[in-house]
């Protein structure tokens, strides 16, 4: 098929199309909704059609990204998503839930069958028969915590649409933000935010200064900032997760950073 270039950092449709033209079968393609350095969407709808045309399997690693869904104003950046065979998602990320709340769907429920077990101390068959349930065939855990509570609790509290407000909220922070660094003299951006992460330096400072100015603020107490290699180069990350943080916030972190950095 024909493909668009994709943006630096993503997954590249058209070099994917090489690769598996090259790679004898079978193909399982990896592809990220919400990457961990940038937040960046990887171009799904291409990556499907490619995958499709190579009769690929597509996993979708959507831990940050899948939040999105909440949203009705985000959830488009997701387009494609619903052509995977498997997707991820991590609801102790945008979701907010504590850890772990991770999720894999399958979109043909046999791929799970290499789950079930049989042994007769776990599931006996008589009692299967009679209905009794196990997590065998659901599970890749035997003992495991009830995760699956704290996230029925939630949606049954906030809803969709409340879960939704909460990432259009941090969403919305990180566009502030970006705009905050955008028009500062003093740094730069290193792209417009796709999710809740932004990530930004101090104008002309040397990586050993980036990674100094963010240890300081760390073991000082004031701030714990991210960091992420970026187009060669070592980037402050924010990734924001607290639908509460102000603008007010933000701006004091930008002071932060500028009054920390070495000179
Ligand atoms: C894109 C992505 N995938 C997977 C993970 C793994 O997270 P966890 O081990 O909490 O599921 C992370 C963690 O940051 C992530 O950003």
């Amino acid at each position: 098929p024909a493909v668009m270039p994709a943006p630096a950092g993503a997954l590249d449709p058209a070099a994917l199309d090489e690769a598996l033209t090259a790679l004898p079968r079978p193909h399982l393609v990896a592809a990220t909704a919400g990457t961990t350095d940038t937040g960046m969407i990887d171009p799904l709808p291409e990556i499907a059609d490619v995958c499709a045309a190579h009769g690929a399997r597509l996993h979708v690693d959507a831990a940050y990204g899948g939040g999105l869904l909440f949203s009705d104003r985000y959830r488009d950046l997701l387009a494609g998503l619903d052509a995977a065979d498997s997707v991820t998602l991590d609801l102790h990320k945008l979701g907010w839930q504590p850890v772990a709340a991770g999720l894999l769907a399958v979109r043909d429920a046999a791929d799970l069958a290499v789950l079930h077990h049989r042994a007769d101390y776990l599931n006996a068959g008589d009692d299967t028969e009679a209905g009794l349930p196990d997590l065998l065939g659901r599970s890749l855990h035997t003992s495991r915590r009830p995760d699956a509570l704290k996230i029925a609790v939630t949606l049954k509290t906030l809803g969709r649409s409340g879960l939704g407000r909460l990432v259009e909220q941090v969403c919305d922070g990180a566009r502030e933000f970006a705009a905050l660094v955008h028009e500062h003299p003093g740094f730069e951006l290193h792209d417009r935010p796709t999710l809740s992460t932004v990530l930004f330096r101090p104008a002309h400072a040397a990586d050993d200064d980036v990674a100094a100015v963010r240890r300081t603020l760390l073991t000082d107490g004031r701030a714990v900032l991210g960091r992420a290699r970026a187009d060669g180069r070592l980037w402050l990350k924010v990734t924001l997760l607290n639908p509460r943080t102000r603008t007010d916030d933000l701006a004091a972190l930008l002071t932060l950073v500028e009054g920390n950095t070495p000179r």
